[in-house]
């Protein structure tokens, strides 16, 4: 798009199984973000807001637009339900930095939310299925985790057995996450615990998969040139992109790439004017750990096949060359779905700000955040700097 945005505020709640509803949900990381900004914002300051959410297990399907205006103060400005599955986050941020470049809003509320766990199992069985293809794929009786695990074994086919590399993702984003006291699970793994956890679909076991999570997070952004009237340390949005992809998996010409990462990602680099090795860490959206995998391909970070050996090799630890999930990523951290993408530039946002307390990465100056909807149907990649 080559437009640009400064998130000047931030919050987040906890990820995991909480009993607040969506409503609460969503005014906690409204009032943790207004108050997080150092020079303050107030909503009445705010012209337009974007609300990311799925609406899983059908919970206020429609309209939810009124509950975000309501719990955030801000009755009255146009607000707008963006719903991508599990890219949604990704793609509301997009949304608002293209209000700010249209100059129809200056200052920007952005909220992902998702309450997932007041729905009973078999309700949550089909909910977790419904931003995949219907016909070839849930008819079928198939589940995501039955996706990405036909995704790993094909991986599997082509490159030769990555269990290892999978098993080391789990281990490192338990590990980030076990510093992270917003995350769904904050304890370590080791790769045997993986290794003999019970399978999900085969070769995912339990610690492949990430967890169903309630939770939300608010960002402020404004126009780029007034960021620093906010705070000395404004996180500037240099450049998001989207794409798409065919809903089934079955249309593509090939299952272990994502054609809707891959364009989301040329479109944010070329409006950015950045390079790969700018990249000081990347937040990817590890829904399953194969994902995390083919993030690093797609991205242009990893040969296809390659990014096995980079993990196994330590290169995406917190302390490695290109620290990978440093919040934990979905695996840890969790997936309220709509919140996720937001979440993600809610991590850069502290990186960034060297505010990211026993997790930090050091001298973090730019930052890269992939959201995917679905099986890859949908994606936005999003570049961010400092200073
Ligand atoms: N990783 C690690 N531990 C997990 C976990 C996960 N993903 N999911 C659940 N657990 C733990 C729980 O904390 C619980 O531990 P406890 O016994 O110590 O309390 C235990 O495993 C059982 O939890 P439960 O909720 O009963 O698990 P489940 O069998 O119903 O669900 C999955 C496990 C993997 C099937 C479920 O988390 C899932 O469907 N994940 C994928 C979600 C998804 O598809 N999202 C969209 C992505 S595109």
């Amino acid at each position: 798009m080559g437009h640009r945005a400064a998130i000047v505020g931030a919050g987040h709640t906890r990820f995991g199984v909480l009993d607040a509803g969506p409503r609460e949900l969503i005014r906690t990381a409204i009032a943790a973000a207004f108050e997080s900004v150092d020079r303050g914002v107030e909503p009445k300051d705010i012209s337009e807001a974007f609300l990311a959410t799925l609406g899983f297990g059908g919970g206020q399907i429609g309209n939810s637009s009124a509950l975000l205006s309501e719990e955030g103060g801000v009755v009255g400005i146009p607000v707008t339900r963006v719903e991508n599955a599990c890219a949604s986050g990704g793609f509301a941020l997009r949304s608002a930095v293209g209000a700010i470049a249209a100059r129809a809003a200056p200052l920007v509320l952005v909220v992902g939310l998702e309450k997932m766990t007041d729905v009973p199992n078999a309700r949550r069985r089909y909910w977790l299925g419904v931003s995949g293809d219907t016909e070839w794929e849930r008819l079928a009786g198939l589940t995501f985790a039955g996706v990405y695990g036909l995704i790993a074994s094909r991986y599997f086919a082509e490159h030769g057995d990555a269990s290892e590399a999978l098993a080391e993702v789990a281990v490192k984003n338990h590990e980030n996450g076990a510093l992270n006291p917003n995350a769904h699970f904050q304890k370590r793994v080791t790769r045997a615990d993986v290794r003999s956890a019970p399978r999900v679909a085969d070769p995912l076991g339990l610690y492949d998969c990430c967890p169903v999570s309630d939770g939300a997070v608010a960002l402020l952004l404004s126009a780029p040139e007034l960021g620093r009237k906010f705070t000395d340390t404004p996180v500037y949005v240099d450049g998001v992109g989207g794409g798409t992809d065919f809903l089934a998996v079955q249309e593509r010409p090939s299952m272990t790439r994502f054609r809707a990462t891959q364009r989301a990602a040329h479109e944010a680099f070329r409006s950015a004017g950045w390079r790969r090795h700018d990249v000081s860490f990347l937040e990817v959206h590890d829904c399953f750990t194969i994902a995390e995998l083919l993030a690093l391909e797609d991205l242009g970070f990893a040969a296809p096949g390659e990014a096995a050996a980079l993990t196994l090799s330590g290169a995406t630890r917190r302390d490695g060359r290109l620290p990978v999930n440093p919040d934990g990523g979905l695996k840890a951290k969790g997936h309220p779905i709509g919140a996720t993408g937001v979440s993600q530039a809610y991590e850069v946002f502290l990186q960034l700000r060297g505010a990211a307390g026993a997790r930090q990465v050091p001298n973090a100056t730019h930052a890269l955040a992939q959201n995917v909807g679905g099986s890859g149907a949908t994606a936005t990649v999003s570049l961010f700097s400092v200073g």
